[in-house]
Order: C-alpha cells, then sequence, then structure tokens
C-alpha cells in the first residue's frame, strides 16, 4: 500500500517506490501518414506529423536516456481496422513491434485505445452519434487486446471523451464540427458504454489487467470560490462504474467569470500547479489508483516548463503526503506533435522536433525531469 510505502519517505521529497516516470503521445498527434482516419479528411490534418511511425525506435532510445520507464502511447484504430470487420495483420505487427522496443528497454507501456480519432468509416456511419460505433469499437478492442495481451495490461479504453463530445459535438472546433446538445449529449453516453463494454471484454481476455480512462480535468475558479471537481467531470467519472485507476490530464485552471492574472503557456492556458494538488484530494474518495496520465506546457522557449514540471510534481507529492494513490506522472509530450485544430505551432514536446528535418533535439527542461526520474524524488 502507497502509505506503507510512503512511511519512510516523508523527510525527503521522495516518490514512492515503483512510481511511474514516463511521457505521453498519441498515434495521430505524431505517427503519419494515419491515411484512414477522419482527422486525415478535415481541414487541419496531420499528414507526417513527426515521422514516430519510422521513427518510434529512436523516440525511444531518447525517452530512457531521460531515464523515463513508462510510456503512454496510442493505437490507431482506423490502421488496426480500415474498413468495418477488415483487420490488418500488418499494422497489428507494427503495434508489436512497439510494445516491444519498449519492453527492451524496460519502459512499461500504458495504450490507450481511443484517442479522439476514429476511422473513417466509422465517422461516415454517423462516429460516435450512432449508437452501432460501441459495438465497432468493442470488436475492435476484442481483437487488439487479443494481439497485444502478452506485451501489455494496461489499458486506457478512452481519451477525455468530455473534451471529444465538447470540442467535436458543441464548439464546432473539431470535426463534425456541430454545436448540438443532444448529439453531445450521446456521444458521451455511446463512449461510457463503450468504455463499460471494452472494460468487462480487456478483463475476460486479461484478468489481471488495469483499465481505466484518461479525464480531462481542470481546475475551475469563480470570484467566490474554487471548484477542482465540477459536476460533469464528477458526474463522468461516476459514470463510467467500472474502473480500475483514475486517469487524470491536468494542465490548467479556467476562469468561466474572467481573468485571474496568473501566467500562461503559449497557448494562453493559466499555469496552476494547485489545481492538481486540489483535483487529487479531491479524487480520494473514488479510492481508486491515479496516474497522471497527461501534464504538460506549451512553451516553445523552453522558459517555463521545468519549473511547470517540478510545480505540479510537488503539487503530486503533497496528495502522495497526504495519503492520495497516485503511482504515476505521464508528461504531455515526449515530442512537439500535431495540436488538434491548432497544427503544429504549440511546442508541448520534452523534445523539439524540427519538422522539416524531423531532427529531435532535447529540450533543457527534459533533463531536469530526468534528474528527477532519476532520483524517484524531486531536487
Ligand atoms: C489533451 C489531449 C492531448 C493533447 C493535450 C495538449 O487534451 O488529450 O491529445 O492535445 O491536450
Amino acid at each position: 500500500m502507497v502509505n506503507d510505502k510512503w512511511k519512510n519517505e516523508k523527510l525527503s521529497k521522495r516518490f514512492p517506490h515503483g512510481f511511474l516516470w514516463g511521457s505521453a503521445t498519441s498515434a495521430y498527434q505524431v505517427e503519419g501518414g494515419n491515411k484512414n482516419s477522419d482527422w486525415e479528411y478535415w481541414r487541419v490534418k496531420a499528414g507526417k506529423a513527426c515521422d514516430h511511425y519510422h521513427r518510434f525506435e529512436e523516440d525511444f532510445t531518447l525517452a530512457k536516456s531521460l531515464n523515463q520507464n513508462a510510456h503512454r502511447f496510442s493505437i490507431e484504430w482506423a490502421r488496426i481496422e480500415p474498413e468495418k470487420g477488415e483487420f490488418n495483420k500488418k499494422e497489428v505487427e507494427h503495434y508489436r513491434q512497439v510494445l516491444q522496443a519498449l519492453q527492451r528497454r524496460k519502459i512499461k507501456p500504458l495504450v490507450t485505445l481511443h484517442h479522439f480519432t476514429n476511422p473513417l468509416w466509422v465517422a461516415e456511419r454517423g462516429g460516435w452519434e450512432n449508437p452501432s460505433t460501441v459495438g465497432y469499437f468493442e470488436s475492435y478492442v476484442r481483437y487488439i487486446v487479443t494481439q497485444l495481451a502478452d506485451l501489455c495490461n494496461f489499458w486506457v479504453t478512452i481519451n477525455e471523451p468530455w473534451v471529444y463530445l465538447s470540442e467535436s459535438y458543441l464548439y464546432r472546433r473539431w470535426p463534425p464540427e456541430k454545436c448540438n446538445p443532444l448529439a453531445a449529449f450521446k456521444v458521451g453516453k455511446h463512449m461510457l458504454r463503450a468504455h463499460q463494454g471494452a472494460y468487462q471484454l480487456i478483463h475476460t481476455i486479461q484478468p489481471k489487467a488495469k483499465v481505466g480512462i484518461a479525464y480531462s480535468l481542470a481546475c475551475v475558479r469563480t470570484p467566490i470560490n474554487i471548484n477542482p471537481l465540477p459536476w460533469w467531470e464528477r458526474t463522468c467519472i461516476n459514470w463510467a462504474k467500472v474502473q480500475d485507476f483514475i486517469g487524470v490530464n491536468y494542465y490548467r485552471s479556467v476562469h468561466p467569470l474572467g481573468a485571474a492574472g496568473l501566467p500562461k503557456n503559449d497557448i494562453g492556458w493559466e499555469i496552476y500547479p494547485e489545481g492538481l494538488y486540489l483535483i487529487l484530494k479531491d479524487l480520494k474518495k473514488f479510492n481508486l489508483p491515479i496516474y497522471i496520465t497527461e501534464n504538460g506546457i506549451a512553451d516553445a522557449k523552453d522558459e517555463k516548463r521545468a519549473n511547470f514540471i517540478s510545480d505540479h510534481l510537488v503539487s503530486i507529492w503533497r496528495a502522495l503526503r497526504e495519503g492520495v494513490d497516485v503511482r504515476g506522472y505521464f508528461y504531455w509530450s515526449l515530442l512537439d506533435n500535431f495540436e488538434w485544430a491548432r497544427g503544429f505551432d504549440p511546442r508541448f514536446g520534452l523534445i523539439e522536433v524540427d519538422y522539416k528535418t524531423m531532427e529531435r533535439i532535447i529540450r533543457p527542461s527534459a533533463k531536469v525531469y530526468a534528474r528527477i526520474a532519476k532520483r524517484n524524488a524531486l531536487d
């Protein structure tokens, strides 16, 4: 138990033994060449992205050199099932090689099965508004988890269902660019059902698997209060029903009623490390292990990233000390990558990518994070 592990580690800012230190990516944002995905037919597309599809060995060698012992990535459903019911063995083999590359480096994989993008054929059939997509997703999950079960048992079914439904079905910022609350509600309902179905399926294939959702959790601040876990986030966690852990994607605080003068990242997101502590304390009542599945900053000049990471790790450390069962931290992202509707401008990477040459350049802040990971303790 974390509390027992914790006892001897109170004095220095040490993390529990076995804590995961990693970084995260998602397939569409880094791989390149995802020609059967719905995003590739939208007005802002990833094209060759970071060419991680061909350079994963090199990228994992860099992650290893930065002392990372875990890595979160996603599988592109459109590669595995480019047409309904047609599974592509060659692409399965690709992801087997990716997992083996991590295994050789002793980097523990956390695999996301849906990270915003859909096969084009799913989008053409109405995407997540269509109740049949629940069954489509389950059949993909059954297939891919069976194929990879010997190499991974740690899964995120769906990344940020709330962000997906709001960006795509309320704010018109992502495909299919709708503003339709009823559609958004259906999408959310179907995604949660798909998660529940996938959860059961994965446990049938792998009884010891750990399966969860990565939730986007922001800290909402109004003039009168700070709300670390607003009702929609709480509802989503409650409605997921079955989960072995809670995945927390935390980036910022938001002010629905105006600005608060906090420092911001390159794309205007408020930097508020305290919010992570408040959220973790609030999540304690769910009594589940917690992984920080994403936390990061768009900072092209790399001026704020090192402090951003350390300050958020202090928040995690404080929560741990107060008995919250946090088991790992995945910085977003290992590499600069395709940031959805914003294209390639935001620079979230520990590693800079020169998109002309595809050269990788380690940023100074990555070394600060590497030192923390190595010591399993804050400086
Ligand atoms: C999260 C997404 C991730 C990335 C970061 C910056 O909401 O899960 O793909 O775009 O934001």
